[in-house]
């Protein structure tokens, strides 16, 4: 069966490593049908807006959109940010964002004495309202009595379905969830996830759960990844903390994420947790790990998981045995590790 998929390479490494992704996908042969959409930072300088006005009209008949990065320096971050992956995450209602975290071997990473099997962990992150709701304003604009005003969002219904989908996600896994909140110092929002959090446990008596505060997370995150299986958090805390555990799984290139609506709705957005790393960009040595890691958790939303174990078995090959671009310890090209990851499915 063939799949339409839609392309948004988007801006600076964006376009380089979503061209490796769309070669080990079709290094798999099947049938993938590419959907090239040319928005990003350039479409808005011609047309003023980050997409086309009628984005949910091109997208429809797609299952899956492949996304590279959006934010280049003449464009400013939040215009750029909300008129596309943000404006598509609310509009789709994409409202889980997981993230897988693994140290694969072969790959150097910064903790001292730490191993591919001390890191293993799935962010699963509420993509949807919390801090990024979109809510607040600006007033008294230039006067010393300047006010700007950003409104964190918790809703119950928003709430329950992501903890419901961690906890189900830890129940495949190693049967560990860990919920980061803050509500010691913010009381509203984060109680109220957190005795969601409570309730929602009592369906899942095989899943040990525990309430960490995000800035404790943070530190054990660094001290002991061992200990960490699923965490669930909000779309801020999950923002942070998935920096951090890019960094411990080898650094921004090797992160990948999905964000989807389980049981909700058919599209998902997949795209590598970089940004479009403006310093490196055009030079041809960007990693494309985190976007061919994010082909894989695609397959598995296109309901391929035969292929999605194929890809992530190549990539996994080319980890270890190189080439591996200098991020992670390399000294070969975008494209290089491309070709490889290619060749190991072809021949896997
Ligand atoms: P960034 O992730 O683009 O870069 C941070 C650091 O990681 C840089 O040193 C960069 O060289 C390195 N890096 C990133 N991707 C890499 C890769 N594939 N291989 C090797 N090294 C890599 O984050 P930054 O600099 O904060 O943001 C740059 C732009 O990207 C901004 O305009 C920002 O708004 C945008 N952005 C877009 C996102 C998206 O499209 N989902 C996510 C994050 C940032
Ligand atoms: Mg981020």
């Amino acid at each position: 069966m063939s799949h339409r998929v839609a392309v948004l390479a988007g801006d600076g490494v964006g376009p380089e490593v979503v061209a490796e992704a769309r070669k080990v996908v079709d290094a798999l042969g099947l049938g993938v049908d590419w959907v090239e959409l040319p928005w990003g930072s350039a479409f808005y300088r011609e047309h003023g807006r980050m997409m086309a006005e009628d984005w949910p009209d091109q997208l429809s008949g797609c299952k899956a959109v492949l996304l590279g990065a959006i934010g280049d320096p003449s464009v400013p971050d939040h215009v750029s940010l909300w008129g596309s992956i943000l404006e598509l995450r609310q509009r789709l209602d994409l409202w889980a964002n997981l993230r897988p975290c693994r140290l694969l071997a072969g790959i150097p990473g910064p903790l001292a004495g730490r191993g591919p099997d001390d890191v293993d962990i799935l962010f699963v992150r509420e993509n949807s309202e919390g801090e990024y709701a979109g809510v607040g304003g600006r007033t008294h604009r230039g006067l010393p009595g300047e006010v700007g005003i950003e409104v964190s969002v918790f809703t119950r219904a928003g709430c329950e379905r992501v903890v419901r989908l961690a906890f189900e996600c830890a129940a495949k896994r190693r049967g560990i969830l860990t919920s980061a909140t803050k509500s010691n110092a913010s009381r509203y929002g984060y109680v109220l996830w957190d005795e969601v959090v409570e309730e929602i446990a009592a369906d899942f008596p095989g899943v040990r759960v525990e309430r960490v505060l995000v800035d404790a997370l943070a530190a054990r995150l660094v001290r002991s990844p061992d200990s960490l299986d699923v965490v669930v958090a909000s779309n801020l805390f999950a923002d942070i903390l998935t920096d951090l555990g890019a960094a411990i799984q080898g650094g921004m290139g090797m992160a990948a994420s999905a964000n989807i609506a389980p049981g909700t709705n058919e599209i998902g957005i997949f795209e590598p947790v970089h940004g479009s790393a403006p310093d490196i960009a055009g030079q041809g040595i960007a990693n494309p790990a985190g976007a061919i890691w994010s082909a894989v958790l695609m397959l598995e939303h296109l309901g391929e998981p035969e292929a999605a174990a194929r890809l992530l078995d190549g990539l996994a090959t080319t980890c270890y045995k190189g080439p591996r671009t200098r991020d992670v310890g390399g000294t070969a090209t975008t494209r290089e590790v491309g070709d490889a990851v290619a060749a190991a499915v072809a021949s896997g």
